[in-house]
């Protein structure tokens, strides 16, 4: 197995093969046992990552720039509407002039178009640190986690309850590509994009469910996923918040749960509103594994594609 991944951009995990998945959780777990015992790993020496932020970002902002200190390379932070894209500049003059100075790319963009003219007109490989539409970082660093703890993904149920989101997208397709069965609890009017569900119910032979019943997607389910009603560039409507408010993660629902269901959330949470302080602060809860987890799965990316 060599070490190279068969894509040169992360855009979406759809474009992803299960081979690709495995070998960068293979090298985010020898890079997080290094990591661990104190060995440097200064693979990505002299290399640079220019990191474009049009929305607000903690976790993948301080993940990615602390990735590349810890390789060896250095990541800058870019705002941009602290940019001449923020003036009018194009995406595809922008792609070009920082493929001249830099090795990598990583964005996070409102419209998912962006991303897509920044691989278009880059040299250098560009990673999707988020978009309206999906987050591939996040989900791989999920699967991740499930995977240290679970050690296996067939059989797998995995029940994603309330918005279905960019995260939920992303999720989508790891699932898909890995045969864990995602059961979607979600209301009608805000179901996942239509496109997702065709493309990951073609992926496996694992089950992509669709269900308006929290309970039905939460039965005997070995992982609990939830985000935030109200995502980056969009605001929380009295009308989204009472369709979603059956969709709380709350302790009566995790009863319908496996004993031993892990708790996630990509994270910002809003507590009490798509799920309860005694869960996501509860035993069952492993949230702050995956967020640790986007540092050593990121390094893998990095370290595979720079
Ligand atoms: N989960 C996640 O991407 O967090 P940030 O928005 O803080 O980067
Ligand atoms: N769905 C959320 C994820 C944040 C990491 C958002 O887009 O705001």
């Amino acid at each position: 197995m060599n070490d190279r991944l068969s894509v040169s951009h992360i855009v979406s995990l759809y474009d992803l093969s299960t081979e690709d998945f495995n070998k960068i959780f293979k090298k985010a777990a020898a890079l997080k046992k290094d990591y661990e015992s104190g060995k440097k790993t200064k693979i990505l020496e002299n290399k640079t990552l220019a990191m474009i932020f049009e929305k607000p970002s903690t976790r993948t902002r301080v993940s990615f720039e602390a990735a590349m200190t810890q390789l060896g390379g250095h990541a800058q932070y870019i705002d941009a509407t602290t940019t001449q894209s923020g003036r009018g500049e194009t995406i595809a003059d922008t792609a070009r002039v920082l493929s001249k100075y830099v090795d990598g790319i990583m964005a996070r963009v409102n419209d998912h178009s962006t991303i897509l003219d920044f691989v278009i007109n880059s040299e250098v490989p560009v990673i999707n640190g988020l978009s309206d539409f999906n987050h591939p970082v996040q989900a791989l660093s999920d699967m991740f986690t499930i995977w240290e703890k679970k050690k296996k993904f067939k059989g797998l149920k995995l029940a994603w309850v309330g918005d279905a989101t960019n995260v939920c997208h992303s999720l989508m397709y790891a699932c898909g590509k890995l045969d864990v069965d995602m059961w979607i609890a979600v209301p009608n009017l805000y179901r996942p994009n239509k496109g997702v569900i065709i493309e990951a119910d073609k992926l496996s032979l694992a089950a992509t469910e669709i269900t308006t019943d929290p309970k039905e997607a939460a039965s005997d389910a070995d992982v609990v996923y939830t985000d935030t009603w109200a995502s980056m560039g969009s605001t929380l409507s009295p009308a989204k918040k009472k369709a979603l408010e059956p969709y709380q993660v709350n302790k009566e629902l995790v009863k319908h749960a496996k004993k031993d269901y892990l708790f996630m959330h990509c994270l910002p949470a809003h507590r009490g509103e798509e799920v309860t302080t005694d869960v996501i602060d509860g035993p069952n809860s492993i949230i702050f594994d995956q967020a640790e987890n986007r540092l050593h799965v990121q390094k893998a990316i990095l370290s595979l594609m720079l």
